[in-house]
């Protein structure tokens, strides 16, 4: 196993030599105001500043989007950057030293990598320079100029060329005395079963350089030059490529990402690359896989819209729906372009320019909705009576899955007026699919993360009590031990249950209470964004014993109804069923705890 960990204790001074204020100050624009500072929302857009910093609790949180966490994880989320890769760039910042070897025992070191990360480097070069230099490299440069590519584009994502041979990189590499089986425990080297003898994996093929996050080249992708399979040979996952995390081209286009506040995603190389030329430069590529919760993390950090513009057949179709919905949940605009059949977005501006690609696909990308609409149209003769009520129920299927009804509005009118139906009848049968549809199914709705928490003073009695017990504990220690012998982990909400979980290890392994630190115990986004949220109450600098036993007492009044709504259910059941004695006892029992939850 790999792991590039950095010790604890280097982690912990990176996170105290640094001023929060700070570092959120070179990307948002801060004003104090009372305790804290306020500014613009990077992550989500916004008019009024709803984004928060607090130099006590060192934690950044935004009441609008939820968002929140400490220093390190502002960068992660900003900047896509993973754990490891944040500390190292805060550690710059703050001149601390971060011994590349600092790494657990098992691991491959890091500075074991070091070669590994200078050798792709320079085959980045090599590849490049024979694509481009030498007379190696025509056929390839021929068969990349036929199907469109400049030499701007050519340079600017290093396409390069390897050659018909079987040891150029072996001697490249060797020359600069590299490791060898670094290379080859990457991919890009082979070794002879017979002699041990390596020897170069990519060979007459077109090479891709795939970049990690932060410009490093961890992978190549290498295509043939006609049609023979398999097209693409790639360096498999390694301990500098994980796949799933990376998104093809993110750190060219992240500069654009940002300002335009919009990225597309594409499935292959060249279409990143093609619609780079053609003008739409936040692009990137999911690298033909199904997208990952990595990637539609990185995705959704940069920007506010999604565009997928995946290759127009069945796969591409089914592909692009699979990821919307996977990023819907991340409550970004996501719109998904279309297509002429059967072309992907090469093709496409191949064959009707830039311009026509940027106006009438990535301009013109639609809604989800419309697109399943657009899908379910296609292949079906409205002017046949069978044909346009089947349209018709399938429409009414997908809009019953709008959860907003303005939109279901929206789409209803629209058939009301293309078919001159009733949109009263439209309406009704809308619902009765509906209905069905949500017996047939009693999931609960997938929460996205970066739905807005609710604003305390609207939440129940007994969870706002949780909420400021929890900001409470989050601040002493005392009063945390309270809480766990009085009531231990029964809150009612299910974050909170996970939250206090952590908070009582984190006091047990001897900690003093920080916000900020905490944060960093916590292994995911929810947890973090609820813990800030939290931590943003107003709360009384002295713990006022009462105060902390009225929520408590809250909290355990809360319990006793639901215990009570039971048993008067179990009650109701068993006079249904005639059983007397058991309904007795259940009333009994129910007096008993009514009258204990009075004298509460
Ligand atoms: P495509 O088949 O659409 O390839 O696969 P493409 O990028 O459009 O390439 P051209 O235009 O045919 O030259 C989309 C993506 O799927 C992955 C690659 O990431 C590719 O860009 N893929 C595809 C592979 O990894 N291996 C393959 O053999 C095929
Ligand atoms: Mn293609």
């Amino acid at each position: 196993m790999i792991s590039l960990r950095i010790e604890e204790e280097t982690i912990e001074k990176v996170r105290t030599a640094l001023d929060i204020v700070e570092v959120v100050g070179e990307y948002v624009h801060l004003k104090k105001s009372g305790r804290n500072y306020f500014g613009l929302c990077p992550f989500h857009q916004e008019h009024t500043p709803s984004f928060s910093v607090s130099p006590d609790k060192q934690i950044f949180h935004c009441f609008g989007c939820g968002m929140g966490g400490n220093v390190f994880t502002f960068l992660m989320e900003l900047e896509g950057y993973n754990f490891p890769e944040a500390v190292r760039v805060l550690a710059e910042k703050a001149h601390i030293p971060v011994p590349e070897s600092e790494t657990r025992e098992e691991g491959q070191r890091q500075d074991d990598l070091n070669p590994l990360y200078h050798g792709m480097e320079l085959l980045t070069k090599l590849f490049h320079y024979l694509l481009v230099e030498t007379d190696y490299g025509k056929p390839a440069l021929q068969y990349l100029k036929e199907r469109g590519f400049s030499d701007e584009t050519i340079a600017q994502y290093k396409i390069g060329y390897a050659l018909d041979d079987w040891d150029t990189q072996t001697k490249f590499l060797e020359r600069r005395q590299l490791p060898l089986h670094l290379f080859e425990q990457v991919g890009m080297l082979d070794k002879r079963s017979f002699d041990g003898k390596r020897f170069d994996r990519f060979r007459n093929r077109v090479m891709f350089p795939i970049w990690d996050t932060r410009g490093r080249t961890v992978a190549f992708a290498g295509r043939v030059l006609n049609d023979q399979k398999p097209k693409y040979l790639n360096t498999p996952e390694s301990p500098i490529f994980h796949k799933g995390r990376l998104l093809y081209g993110y750190h060219l286009a992240r500069q654009v990402i940002k300002q335009r506040n919009e990225v597309v995603l594409f499935e292959g190389y060249m279409d990143v690359v093609k619609a780079s030329q053609a003008g739409v430069t936040n692009g990137v590529a999911s690298m033909g896989t199904s997208l990952t919760e990595e990637q539609a993390g990185l995705l959704t950090r940069g920007a506010e819209k999604i565009i997928i513009c995946y290759d127009a057949d069945q796969a591409g179709v089914d592909a692009a729906f699979r990821a919307a919905s996977l990023l819907e949940k991340y409550g970004r605009t996501i719109k998904i372009a279309r297509m002429i059949d059967g072309l992907d977005p090469d093709d496409y501006i191949t064959r009707y320019g830039a311009e026509r690609f940027r106006t009438d696909v990535i301009g013109a990308s639609m809604t989800i909705t419309a697109f399943r609409l657009y899908y379910l149209r296609k292949n079906r003769n409205l002017n046949d009576e069978g044909d346009r009520l089947r349209y018709i129920d399938d429409v009414l299927g997908v809009l019953s899955e709008l959860p907003k009804a303005v939109e279901r509005d929206h789409y209803l009118r629209q058939l009301a007026d293309e078919f001159s139906l009733s949109l009263d009848a439209l309406k009704q049968q809308q619902y009765l699919i509906f209905r069905r549809k949500k017996r047939a199914d009693k999931a609960e709705p997938p929460v996205g993360r970066r739905l807005p928490v609710k604003k305390s003073s609207l939440l129940p009695a007994y969870l706002s009590a949780e909420r400021h017990l929890i900001a409470y504990m989050l601040r002493h220690e005392d009063v945390a031990n309270k809480v766990r012998t009085e009531i231990g982990g029964s809150f009612y909400d299910d974050l909170h249950q996970a939250i206090v979980a952590y908070l009582y290890a984190f006091y047990e392994e001897g900690l003093e209470p920080d916000i900020s630190a905490f944060i960093q115990k916590l292994p995911d986004p929810d947890l973090r964004a609820r813990v800030t949220d939290i931590a943003m109450i107003d709360i009384d600098e002295d713990v006022d014993e009462q105060v902390i036993q009225d929520y408590i007492d809250q909290m355990i009044k809360h319990h006793q109804v639901l215990v009570i709504e039971e048993k008067l259910a179990a009650k109701n059941e068993a006079e249904k069923q005639q059983d007397l004695d058991t309904a007795t006892k259940l009333l009994a029992e129910i007096i008993e705890l009514k009258k204990d939850l009075q004298n509460r």
